[in-house]
């Protein structure tokens, strides 16, 4: 049986926007992605976090795109989510795994926030190049993701992903990931 914190995790498209992180639970965040395995312990993650009313979180709001600025600005938290692409200085692979480490520490992070009662939606829809340049991210570090974070608004019960849907909700069949694949 799928386990309930995988089932029941879903990516909401609006926060509820009086709900507050605290800084435990920013701190178990970062500790599940500090967790997560990666290739030789490479570790070839970092996260740019900010609360919502902090500086660090207006300035990654700076940069959303007009898709993500309608839903991710009520978030509790805001993450940019880095990858080290690159030995500093040099066009050497820092990891050929390191977008791939990357994903599963955020997915970590992911799922850790589900256990504390939130939830997390990961978007690309950010300018890459404005964010680099806001918090000065040197060439061997890429912002590969973001993060929002928070408690979901409530929301219409028909925009609402139906509990019992979901195990098969937009998801391709178990069938059809086992290789050979079409
Ligand atoms: C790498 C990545 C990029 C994504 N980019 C966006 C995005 O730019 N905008 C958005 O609204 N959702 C984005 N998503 C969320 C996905 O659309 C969502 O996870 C997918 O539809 C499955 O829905 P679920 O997470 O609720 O199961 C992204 C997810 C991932 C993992």
């Amino acid at each position: 049986m799928l386990h309930p914190l995988l089932a029941g995790r879903w990516s909401p498209a609006s926060f509820d926007a009086s709900h507050d992180v605290t800084t435990d639970e920013i701190e178990a965040l970062l500790e599940a992605a500090r967790w997560a395995p990666s290739a030789g312990n490479s570790q070839p993650w970092a996260f740019i976090a900010g609360r919502r009313g902090e500086d660090t979180y207006q300035r990654l709001a700076r940069h959303l795109a007009a898709s993500s600025a309608r839903w991710a600005p009520t978030a509790s938290l805001l993450v940019a989510n880095l990858a080290h692409r690159y030995v500093a200085g040099t066009d050497w692979e820092f990891s050929e795994f390191s977008l791939y480490d990357l994903g599963q520490a955020v997915a970590h992070m992911t799922i850790q926030a589900q256990a504390l009662g939130l939830a997390a939606r990961q978007f690309r829809a950010f300018s890459r190049p404005g964010l680099t340049a806001e918090f000065d991210v040197p060439g061997h570090w890429e912002i590969t993701s973001m993060t929002a974070i928070g408690r979901p608004a409530a929301v219409p019960p028909e925009e609402a992903p139906p509990p019992s849907d979901a195990l098969s909700r937009q998801r391709r069949a178990v069938a059809d990931i086992l290789w050979p694949v079409a």
